[in-house]
């Protein structure tokens, strides 16, 4: 069932807004007139992924550079080597591995964006 999460007019090309649907945090993205929704918390150590950087379809995380593909969630790479260390967990912990992202079906309306939480 889709539901309205926000107006087009809100993200402009290369933006990204967070929103909460029915309790579940989102990041909307931006490309190229194309909105995608993938979850907030980043799938290495949860930073939130709307204060990242969104270039073209790859989405940076803002805390230890992993990278995503917002158009299927697929984790990219993860934690940047060069990431400052005192900031960076150990990339051969497990429990840090980084997962893909979750992401939900997107349509657009009459200037308004909705996401199908299923
Ligand atoms: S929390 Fe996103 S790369 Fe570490």
């Amino acid at each position: 069932m889709y539901i309205k999460a926000a107006e087009e007019k809100d993200i402009a090309p290369g933006g990204m807004k967070a929103v909460a649907l029915s309790g579940r945090e989102i990041v909307l993205c931006n490309y190229g007139g194309t909105f995608y929704a993938v979850e907030r918390a980043c799938g290495h150590a949860k930073a939130r992924l709307e204060r990242g950087a969104l270039t073209g379809w790859i989405l940076t995380c803002p805390l230890h550079f992993a990278q995503f593909d917002v158009r299927s969630g697929s984790a990219l790479s993860g934690p940047a080597p060069k990431a400052p260390e005192s900031a960076h967990p150990d990339p051969a912990d497990p429990a840090l591995a980084t997962k893909d992202l979750k992401t939900w079906p997107v349509k657009t309306e009459n200037g308004s964006i909705f996401v199908d939480l299923q």
